[in-house]
């Protein structure tokens, strides 16, 4: 007979009080943009959780909020063991990308307490505002603000899809957006970064790991594909008059395709915009949103500009234009390997009096093509990430899930972790 773990009913009971905020009860999907009702409400739980655990809790000037351990006797000011993530979602995606490596975090500060750990140096944890660019457009938002990877007149100024800019949703939620921009001082409070996520895919699944570390991150963008023709009547233009740009649109859906298998790489056309968008009009604009991820710089470089190729092609024929925008661009991330090797010991041991997660010889170590704010991070401090195996091996869809006892495993890798990193 098998005993439940307590540390999965803990997590259970914890996931709960988050599972309804922003689920769209039709599609099980979470809708938790930045700055919606649904992430201020993520939040203020957050903020009050930490709370209870006598954290002290800041929101910088992006929105990024912060929340310290900091024994007596530690130095307030001394870089810090960082561990975190983003409570934002995807347009109906899963409830763990995200909100897992933030309820894991508090958890395992509970952990290390209960077991009479006291850390060094503080213990933060963090949560970062609009990680997926599920609303304004540009993954990765507040870790890029932070460290300068953007300006704050490019951030503030970009729109969501009703035209609400960056700053007017930071003012709605309760921040001032003239304070965002870089922040050496808390960058330079940052020792080192890691974070616990879903995986999104099923390498652990078939490796029968519960938990692994990340090796590196694909580098990958988003670019914007704007097909121009003449909008027209749907009934009385004749076939050979047309110049539908939808055509041009629909043949770069395939191409994208046909390109990304020839190249053994990942894109995908997953969101469209038409105007007018009546069923008894040709199109006069269709916009794409092109996501393409590669192993390595020069293989994006290539797929991305095949697919830009196929387009301007089929364009030609069709009597339409398209222009290709780079929106967002996140390089390749080699995670620090010494560390990457520390971490994947410390999950492996068995620290006095704790469930060993693997042996050390059992702990994966993966590549992955999702971005992160770890792979921000990644440029400026040590970073390490944990992923924790998502039996569905689906990310950015309801289905996405991860077991609580597999949960309740990646506390106890990320307790570990933090333990090495933050002892004496
Ligand atoms: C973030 O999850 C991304 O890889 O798009
Ligand atoms: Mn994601
Ligand atoms: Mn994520």
């Amino acid at each position: 007979m098998t005993t439940a773990d307590p540390l999965a009913e803990r997590f259970r009971a914890m996931w709960a009080e988050l599972a309804g905020v922003g689920r769209d009860p039709a599609t099980g999907g979470y809708l938790r943009y930045a700055w919606s009702t649904a992430e201020l409400t993520c939040r203020e739980w957050f903020t009050a959780e930490a709370v209870r655990r006598g954290l002290a809790v800041r929101a910088d000037g992006n929105g990024n909020l912060w929340a310290d351990w900091v024994p007596s006797g530690v130095d307030p000011a001394a870089p810090a063991v960082v561990t975190g993530s983003h409570f934002d979602s995807v347009p109906h995606g899963g409830g763990y990308d995200g909100p897992l490596g933030i309820v894991s975090a508090l958890l395992a500060v509970d952990e290390l307490r209960e077991r009479g750990f006291v850390p060094a140096r503080p213990v933060t944890v963090a949560v970062f505002v609009e990680e997926e660019g599920a609303r304004f457009g540009l993954a990765c938002l507040g870790s890029r603000l932070l460290t300068g990877g953007v300006s704050a007149a490019h951030a503030l100024a970009l729109t969501d899809s009703d035209g609400v800019t960056v700053a007017e949703a930071m003012r709605a939620g309760g921040a001032d957006p003239a304070a965002a921009g870089p922040d050496p001082d808390r960058l330079a409070r940052i020792g080192v970064f890691v974070e616990l996520h879903v995986e999104q895919g099923r390498a652990l699944v078939d490796l029968g790991a519960p938990v692994g570390v990340a090796s590196m991150i694909w580098p990958h963008g988003r670019w914007r594909l704007e097909f121009t023709g003449a909008g027209d009547h749907a009934g009385t233009t004749r076939m050979v008059d047309r110049r539908n740009p939808m055509l041009t649109c629909a043949h770069t859906v395939l191409a994208t395709e046909a390109q990304a298998r020839r190249l053994g790489a990942h894109a995908t056309i997953g969101r469209i915009s038409v105007r007018p968008n009546a069923t008894n009009a040709i199109p006069a604009q269709v916009h794409a949103w092109l996501d393409a991820r590669a192993a390595d710089d020069t293989a994006l470089a290539t797929l991305v500009e095949a697919i830009g190729a196929d387009a301007a092609a089929r364009a030609r024929a069709d009597g339409t234009s398209v222009a290709v925008v780079r929106e967002s661009d996140s390089p390749p991330v080699a995670f620090d390997p010494d560390l990457t090797d520390r971490i994947a010991t410390a999950v492996g041991a068995r620290p006095t009096g704790a469930v060993p997660v693997l042996p050390t010889a059992a702990v994966p170590v993966l590549p992955t093509a999702a971005g992160h704010d770890a792979g921000v991070l990644a440029g400026h401090v040590p970073t390490a990430m944990i992923f924790v195996r998502n039996p569905t091996g689906v990310s950015h869809a309801p289905n996405e899930h991860a077991t609580d006892d597999d949960c309740a495993a990646g506390v106890r890798a990320l307790a570990a972790a933090l333990a090495d990193l933050a002892g004496e």
